[in-house]
């Protein structure tokens, strides 16, 4: 995929927010700190589009990225911080619930978990919501940079049988570090966004 053009286009708390083009939208969700923000400049070819950080909890707004006119990314809160006051910690949870119940142009969910651990409560969580909801989601491990290669396959087959996944829903090994499984991303994302 080439990208010719990115362009960070609003921090949105609210729907009236949201971009209203009606351009369709591939949304990352995950836990804080899984690599959300990294998956999005690795994909587009940029080192700090979207913001990163060590630190969880450095997204805290709907951010939407426009691609190449054609479609959006929107990278949505991480979930699962511990140091964030339960206020917080609700306003968030209803942020994103609305989003991803009410985005009419939403195609898609990639689904981050880290290759490294098994899929959390809150991982298992998002993934019934998700299919509760009828919402397409692709799980994508991250961080393979830091499994050894030959532990892929046990560590997937893991994250599988966590998330209780359906057998349809496609699992994609991916590494931000090394750009591994980039290409097979674009290729789901590009089919699509053209549905
Ligand atoms: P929040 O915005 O807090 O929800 O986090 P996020 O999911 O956007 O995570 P972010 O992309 O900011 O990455 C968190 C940390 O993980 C950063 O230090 C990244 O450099 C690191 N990281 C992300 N992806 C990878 C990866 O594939 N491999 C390795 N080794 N580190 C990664
Ligand atoms: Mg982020």
């Amino acid at each position: 995929m080439l990208v010719k053009k990115a362009d960070f286009v609003i921090s949105a708390v609210k729907p009236e927010q949201y971009p209203d083009d009606a351009l369709p939208e591939i949304a990352l969700a995950g836990r804080s700190n899984v690599g959300k923000s990294s998956l999005i400049n690795c994909l587009l070819c940029r080192k700090n589009l979207a913001r990163t950080s060590s630190k969880p909890g450095k997204t805290q707004t709907i951010n939407f990225y426009r691609i190449n006119d054609a479609f959006y990314f929107a990278d949505v809160p991480g979930y699962g911080f511990a140091r964030v006051p339960k206020s917080v910690k609700k306003t968030w949870g209803k942020m994103m619930e609305t989003y991803l119940i009410g985005r009419k142009p939403l195609k898609a969910v990639i689904q981050m978990v880290d290759l490294r651990h098994p899929p959390s409560k809150d991982d298992q969580t998002m993934y019934d919501f998700l299919k509760y909801h009828q919402i397409p989601v692709w799980v994508v491990a991250t961080k393979a940079d830091k499994v050894p290669r030959g532990k892929w396959q046990k560590h997937l087959k893991i994250v599988k049988e966590t998330l209780d996944m359906e057998k349809e829903d496609p699992i994609l090994l991916f590494s931000a570090q090394t750009a591994y499984g980039k290409e097979q991303l674009w290729h789901l994302i590009v089919q699509q966004v053209a549905n």
